[in-house]
């Protein structure tokens, strides 16, 4: 829809509850940016090509701590205050990343490769003892990333119903009233802080625990708020995104029965597929606004200090500039630089961890339930709006 400014209303309908919206390609060929009015009402300008969203999230003049000022720009209804990794600028970035980095490790990931495995054998073990269908949202896509993300940060799972119910309502747009986010807001702090009081005390072997005792002789240590910030956005981060793109990934290979035949035969292929499904059906494209800190240029086009840029990883990753047949889902393909995890300074700090889960859940499913099918139109299958992040919200499948 447009106004008299001619400006589209974002996020644009999607006519699959699998592609991202079909107007991408009409959009990146007429040009760099696309004006866009946000969710909040505020104007945006869509960066729609490859290198442009990689350029803007390589360049220190698009902020993400501007986003949390006065009168910025910004993307929801809800105002977002929330000073977390992702909304610091450097050399606060660096410090803080740097800090968490020398605890969230490869090692740490890699040690929990083997818990990754045993939860999904014990999900889908209830799943099979159920008959011979199920919503596989429910029964794994979600459960797994929370019994993940609880295990590395030592968050009791006997909470994810209340924190669950607090995370739903943060990662909306428009799905909740504003009340209710700034609540939820609120809530998580506080929750996050009293978890991290108790470890601080007694503290385990979790993330957050090392976390509480880390100190470094140049950058310091984590101060409480920034440790209870970072505590909020682990937690969110480290399920709602990962839950989604499992439930995306299976119902992409359900509907692509010629690819998943290629994965079963060769399940060696199963991390490259992995990135290709990140490619193509990412969780969403409303994650990544910055805010110009000065008149500059982004694809031949001025944007003026202080307007909104919100680069597009749907859009950039069926880039046919960048990739070869880049609508094409092919399991095999090499080339995996796609931008869902983002670019640059904030990368996803969790993408091991991602990567990890998906490929762990994909070739046990597969190798478990050989007959699995999508047990409804794909049509039907129900996706959904006014989140940040999203994805299909049931996915009923039968053996
Ligand atoms: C498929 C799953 C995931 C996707 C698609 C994803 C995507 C992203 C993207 C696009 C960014 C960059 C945002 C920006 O530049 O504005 C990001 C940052 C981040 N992600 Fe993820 N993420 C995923 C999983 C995870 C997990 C499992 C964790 C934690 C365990 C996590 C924690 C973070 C954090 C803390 C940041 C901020 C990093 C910084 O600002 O330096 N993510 N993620």
């Amino acid at each position: 829809m447009t106004d008299q400014d001619e400006r589209m209303d974002f996020p644009f309908d999607r006519t699959s509850p699998l592609h991202p919206c079909p107007h991408y390609a009409r959009l990146r060929e007429q040009a760099a940016l696309a004006d866009i009015r946000m969710p909040s009402g505020d104007p945006g300008r869509l960066v729609t090509r490859y290198e442009d969203v990689r350029a803007v999230l390589s360049d220190a003049r698009f902020s993400r701590a501007a986003t949390l000022e006065d009168g910025a720009p910004r993307y929801g209804p809800a105002p977002q205050k929330f000073k977390t990794l992702l909304n610091m600028d450097d050399p606060e970035h660096s410090r803080v990343r740097r800090l968490v980095s020398r605890e969230f490790t490869v090692r740490r990931v890699a040690g929990l490769r083997p818990r990754i495995q045993q939860a999904t054998d014990r999900l889908l073990d209830e799943m099979a003892a159920q008959g011979n269908e199920a919503d596989l949202v429910k029964a794994l896509a979600f459960p797994l990333p929370v019994a993940m993300i609880c295990e590395l940060l030592g968050v009791p799972y006997e909470d994810r119903e209340q924190f669950g119910e607090w995370s739903d309502s943060f990662m909306a747009i428009t799905a909740r009233p504003v009340e209710q986010i700034l609540a939820a807001q609120i809530a998580l702090y506080q929750y996050l802080s009293g978890l991290i009081a108790a470890k601080r005390e007694n503290p385990g072997a979790d993330l957050l625990s090392a976390l509480t005792q880390i100190s470094d002789a140049d950058d310091g240590r984590l101060s409480e708020e920034e440790l209870t910030f970072l505590g909020v956005s682990l937690l969110l981060a480290g399920h709602e995104t990962t839950a989604n793109q499992i439930g995306n990934s299976v119902l992409a290979l359900l509907t692509h029965p010629d690819q998943l035949e290629i994965l079963r035969k060769e399940p060696e292929l199963v991390p490259g597929a992995v990135e290709e499904l990140l490619r193509l059906f990412p969780p969403g494209d409303e994650l990544l606004l910055r805010i110009a800190l000065e008149d500059v240029e982004v694809g031949g086009i001025p944007v003026k200090a202080g307007e909104a840029l919100l680069p597009s990883p749907g859009s950039a990753n069926r880039d046919d500039r960048h990739f070869e047949q880049a609508e094409t889902f092919d399991v095999r393909r090499q080339q995996v630089d796609h931008l869902t995890f983002g670019q640059g300074a904030h990368y996803c700090l969790g993408s091991g961890l991602a990567r990890a889960e998906l490929q762990i859940v994909i070739e046990t499913l597969i190798r478990r339930f050989p007959t699995l099918r999508l047990n409804a139109e794909l049509a039907d299958i129900p996706r959904q709006t006014g989140r940040l992040v999203h994805g299909v919200s049931r996915l009923p499948v039968a053996w």
